[in-house]
């Protein structure tokens, strides 16, 4: 069984970050999310992957290379502009040909992997599977009509009044009669080539579309709370290591992974948390759920349950929480008078002062 893993898209709901990264390469617990992802499907003994990439893809290039670290044959397919997840696999065709595939949305989550309902899938002999999560509120989501059998009997969008709680969730099981269906579609009235109004016209012309229900955690990481919330979630997990230089009065409390070259000196650190390689972190306080990237300096900082990517840095700023911090960013007391904010900030991007 081949693998399509989505990584193109716009990802306007995570700007400014999707501006210079595309946003499967936003780090959870130190990790890109298209690692998980990837991590994911070779868990599942799945090895030969086609991924969508906006563009050229240069930077999800970079970042994957030929897959081979990751036990992975990977082939990229470029998509010019992001029209829908359907158009994603008519773009795919070439690579995938006549194969059973699952098709993964890189921005997606899986903890506890997909093995059964891959399983699932090679047992139940329907066209496609879909995978489905019990949900608190189903109106926000893409949610699935089933029959007592778990045949999908119908798919709402973002329903008013749901005919489930079972969300749609970021991995599909094929078979090529999928093909036959995009075939059969046409663009929705945002323009898109629907993958729902793909699966809607198998169930219509009697094709078998089956659900299973996903009982792990999943998260779709297209905003920050959500990425904020996996990488709670991830960090649960962590399994605490030390490769660095700790001095003697830093107070570690709970697991934490203190990567190599990382200097931490008169500091509390309270897990879980995980700071990346060379970092140097003096007179600071790191509370739990935080995920530190590599070469990121804290001085007399304080930041709890946030994500800082590489070579970021706080000085002398205590009361950091519930932060999304890019690559590079530096974030310090203004030197201009108290009462005043100096602010270099770029599109789209939220900035949340005391009032
Ligand atoms: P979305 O979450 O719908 O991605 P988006 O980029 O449109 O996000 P936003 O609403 O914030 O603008 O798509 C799910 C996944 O599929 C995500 O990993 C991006 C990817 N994708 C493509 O690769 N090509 C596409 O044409 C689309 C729509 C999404």
């Amino acid at each position: 069984m081949k693998a399509l893993v989505l990584a193109g898209g716009a990802g306007t709901r995570l700007r400014p970050f999707s501006y210079s990264t595309p946003k499967q390469l936003v780090p959870v617990a130190n990790k890109p999310v298209l690692f998980h992802c990837l991590e994911t499907l070779r868990a599942a003994g799945i090895d030969e992957v086609g991924i969508i990439v906006s563009g050229s893809g240069a930077a999800v290039r970079t970042a994957v290379g030929d897959g081979a670290r990751f036990g992975l044959d990977i082939t990229y397919i470029p998509q010019e502009e992001p029209r829908g997840l359907a158009q994603c696999v008519t773009l795919a065709q070439p690579f995938l040909k006549d194969d059973d595939f699952v098709m993964y949305l890189g921005d997606n989550v899986f903890v506890g992997g997909i093995q059964e309902s891959l399983q699932a899938f090679r047992e139940n002999g329907a066209a496609a599977e879909l995978v489905v999560s019990k949900v608190a509120d189903p109106s926000a989501y893409g949610v699935v009509e089933v029959d007592p059998e778990g045949r999908v009997t119908g798919l709402q969008e973002k329903p008013v009044r749901p005919a489930s709680d079972l969300a749609v969730t970021g991995v599909y099981f094929f078979t090529p009669l999928i093909h036959e269906a995009v075939a059969g579609i046409r663009p929705s009235w945002r323009n898109e080539w629907e993958i729902t109004d793909a699966i809607q016209w198998l169930v219509t012309h009697g094709h078998p579309v089956r659900a299973h229900a996903f009982t792990g955690y999943w998260k779709d990481t297209g905003t920050v709370p959500d990425l904020l919330e996996c990488n709670r979630v991830l960090l649960e997990d962590v399994v605490p290591g030390n490769e660095g230089v700790v001095d003697n009065v830093t107070e570690i409390v709970g697991p934490v992974v203190i990567g190599p070259g990382a200097r931490v000196e008169r500091s509390r650190i309270v897990g879980p948390a995980i700071i990346g390689a060379g970092c140097t972190i003096e007179d600071s306080y790191i509370g739990p759920y935080t995920s530190i990237g590599s070469g990121v300096r804290l001085g007399n900082a304080g930041v709890e349950a946030s994500i800082l990517m590489d070579r970021a840095s706080v000085h002398d700023v205590r009361s950091i929480e519930a932060s999304l911090i890019g690559r590079s960013v530096d974030v310090r007391p203004s030197t201009v008078p108290a009462t005043a904010h100096r602010l270099v900030v770029g599109d789209d991007s939220k900035v949340e002062v005391p009032a």
